[in-house]
């Protein structure tokens, strides 16, 4: 479980409030999405969440332990696929998973996992190779790879499905899913609406650093409705069941109108 309570960031460099007083609860066993449009703050968030960055005020519980008191347990449960993952190129991907699991020091078992979820994402035949001859797309694969093996119990993800090819990204689908089904947290980003609303049970939109909505698909439907019996537009008055995308522009759009 994720518990974010009151979480607020400020970017000394330029003033900016880039995460504004954010609560927000991630349950395990579901699929969670956090929305928003680019530079509504979900990576600062997610940097808070994995201990790279130090909110200015508020708490999080990355399963009852305070990332700020504890930031070393806390990473112990954590696993964090960046949206730019960086690695050393001149290392094999085998070699770069041996690396990481030296430094867990993991035991052999977490090894063989590693190896399994590489096969699951059609990788292993490139683990000989350097990581310099890698698409996009297979370096995405390595990161997944390489934060799962300590086998964590909050897998966090930026932007996961960007690079990855249809196949691919079914596959981290049916592993996520199957993280959750064992009692898993699974959270992560994305600015593609059709990717939440096959994926996600939850989903949380955040806009200019602030939550304007959170869920499961079924409540945001109500409050998009709601917003729309007021008249502001033609999603809910036509009948049909608006699409998370559309529910998204009008919520993040509502949001600057206001801001
Ligand atoms: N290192 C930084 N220094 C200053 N401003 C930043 C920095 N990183 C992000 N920002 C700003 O903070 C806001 C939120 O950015 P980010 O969290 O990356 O959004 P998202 O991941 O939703 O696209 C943006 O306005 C962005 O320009
Ligand atoms: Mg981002």
């Amino acid at each position: 479980m994720i518990e974010i309570s009151n979480v607020s960031k400020t970017y000394p460099e330029n003033n900016l409030k880039a995460v504004d007083a954010l609560n927000l609860t991630v349950q395990p066993g579901k699929i969670f999405g956090f929305l928003g449009p680019n530079g509504a703050g979900k990576s600062t968030t997610i940097k808070m969440l994995t201990g790279i960055l130090a909110p200015d005020e508020g708490r999080i519980l990355m399963n009852g332990i305070d990332i700020s008191r504890n930031p070393v347990e806390a990473k112990r449960i954590i696993g964090y696929v960046p949206d730019e993952a960086v690695f050393y190129e001149k290392m094999s991907g085998a070699d770069f998973l041996a690396f990481i699991a030296d430094i867990y020091e993991m035991d052999r078992d977490s090894r063989r996992y590693a190896f399994d979820i590489a096969a699951e994402l059609s990788l292993t035949d490139k683990l000989a190779e350097p990581v310099s001859s890698y698409s996009h797309g297979m370096k995405q694969k390595l990161s997944i790879t390489a934060a799962l093996m300590h086998r964590p119990g909050i897998f966090i993800l930026d932007e996961p499905m960007s690079g990855l090819d249809p196949q691919s990204a079914f596959v981290l689908k049916k592993l996520m899913r199957r993280l959750c089904d064992e009692g898993k947290t699974v959270f992560f980003s994305t600015h593609v609406m059709e990717v939440a609303e096959k994926i996600c049970d939850e989903v949380a939109i955040i806009s200019r650093g602030q939550l304007v909505a959170s869920g499961n698909l079924e409540n945001l439907r109500k409050i998009d409705r709601q917003k729309t019996t007021a008249g502001h537009s033609d999603t809910g008055a036509s009948g049909r069941t608006p699409s998370l995308e559309e529910i998204f522009l009008e919520l993040t759009d509502e949001n600057d109108h206001t801001a």
